[in-house]
């Protein structure tokens, strides 16, 4: 009976190991260049203290991003952090560079394994063809790494795509849809991409990788200037992947991709971020968003509502309203998609009045426990800050002013990156 039962518990183990949900965060190794160990380290212990199991690695460049990977091994070792590649083909690699760097990290015990394989994923890389990648794999299988391919080929979008995506490419074991904006819309996004790239890849050994994202802006010279409507993204698209996708992996996208305004650690100020993504990123913290993916992380893991254990209320806005004409810069493509508001996500322990206010407007939002999404519309005067306060039965519980005023003048670079902060009790 002992003997069975051991046996039992391995084989639901080894089932669950293969089928288990766990987050990722893409990281951008372009901006490992100034990063020692202990700059891997924090960044790990803070995605850890969330619940995100690991870093998808975009390495762009097979030079110092190479020599950078050793580190990121060694503290990701020290902690139990998983990492694998996520190659960013929009960049040209020799297939050989990639082929050594799997092999070179492919037996640490940080390498995540899928089915007991390697798991390697890229962003775009289509282009290449089946040839390349069936024999990325063969190559590798020769030194005796197997892998599993769940890459983001970008191009595969639309849904009625998803069994081509298949057909063409016989050599792919799963895969990790990169889109999680809406398209150039101003309508918020669906599952439709998700559920059928998820269903048609189901059919292969390899996970389906769903993306999730809180914002999209970028403003930067020769490299684009858009903006895609993102206001409340940050909760529902949470929402899809818990309640309508539960996909295999969920994708933060991103960890510190400062320059498309998605990034959720803190700002490292030794990374080098250009020559314009500073006048956009440099003080507009994002750090409390963390705070909704700790929830949603545990959701999605356990499947059950999560026990919200202390009163916060996350909010988030842009420093100028759409309209406003800045000195320098570009205005955005989708520049009138955002709604000029202050946004906030109640995570309450029980029911309360949150109250919402910036200059002479105020929305009282009767929130009940759990997570509530509310917003406050930009003020006509100039230069003003949120406030945002939570009553519970008539008494003030806690308030907190934002620390970034809202101006209608003097904008000096188009900026629709928002500053992220939260009143905590
Ligand atoms: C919002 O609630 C606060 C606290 O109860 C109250 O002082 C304020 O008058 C309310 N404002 C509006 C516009 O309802």
């Amino acid at each position: 009976m002992i003997i069975f039962g051991a046996l039992f518990l391995a084989c639901s183990s080894f089932v669950r190991v293969a089928s288990a949900q766990s987050v990722f965060a893409h990281f951008m190794a372009q901006n490992s260049y100034s990063y020692a160990v202990s700059d891997w380290t924090n960044d790990m212990t803070a995605a850890q203290a969330i619940g995100i199991d690991g870093f998808a690695l975009n390495i762009a460049l097979a030079d110092y991003e190479v020599s950078k990977m050793a580190d990121a091994f060694t503290a990701a070792e020290a902690l139990g952090f998983k990492l694998f590649y996520s190659f960013d083909m929009s960049y040209s690699w020799a297939q050989s560079d990639m082929v050594s760097l799997v092999v070179n990290h492919a037996t640490s015990p940080s390498a995540f394994l899928w089915d007991g394989k390697v798991l390697v994923s890229t962003y775009s890389g289509e282009s290449l063809g089946d040839s390349f990648w069936s024999s990325f794999k063969s190559t590798l299988a020769s030194q005796g790494v197997n892998i599993i391919l769940a890459p983001a080929f970008t191009s595969y979008r639309d849904p009625s795509d998803a069994n081509g995506l298949l057909s063409t490419f016989p050599s792919i074991d799963g895969f990790f849809n990169w889109w999680s904006w809406p398209a150039d819309t101003n309508t918020l996004m669906t599952t439709d991409t998700d559920l059928a790239y998820q269903s048609a890849i189901s059919s292969r050994t390899g996970p389906y990788i769903m993306s999730v994202s809180p914002w999209q802006f970028k403003n930067i010279d020769g490299s684009g200037d858009w903006v895609e409507l993102s206001d409340t993204l940050w909760n529902y698209r949470w929402q899809q992947a818990v309640n309508d996708v539960k996909p295999d992996i969920v994708e933060i996208v991103t960890w510190n991709d400062y320059g498309e305004s998605h990034y959720i650690s803190d700002i490292n100020p030794n990374v080098n971020l250009g020559s314009q993504a500073p006048f956009y990123v440099d003080g507009f913290v994002h750090s409390n968003w963390r705070d909704v993916a700790r929830y949603y992380i545990s959701y999605f893991k356990k499947g059950t509502v999560p026990t919200i254990t202390k009163d916060e209320v996350v909010f988030w806005y842009r420093a100028y309203p759409k309209n406003i004409v800045c000195s320098t810069g570009t205005l955005p493509r989708n520049s009138n998609f955002p709604a000029d508001a202050v946004f906030a996500l109640a995570m309450l322990t029980s029911p309360a009045t949150v109250q919402l206010s910036i200059g002479s407007n105020t929305v009282n939002m009767s929130a009940p426990a759990g997570l509530t999404m509310g917003s406050v519309d930009f003020p006509k005067e100039d230069h003003q800050i949120p406030y945002v306060a939570l009553y519970r039965n008539g008494a003030l519980v806690a308030d907190i002013h934002g620390s970034k005023y809202v101006d209608q003048t003097g904008c000096t670079y188009y900026n629709f990156n928002p500053f992220v902060a939260a009143l905590t009790t």
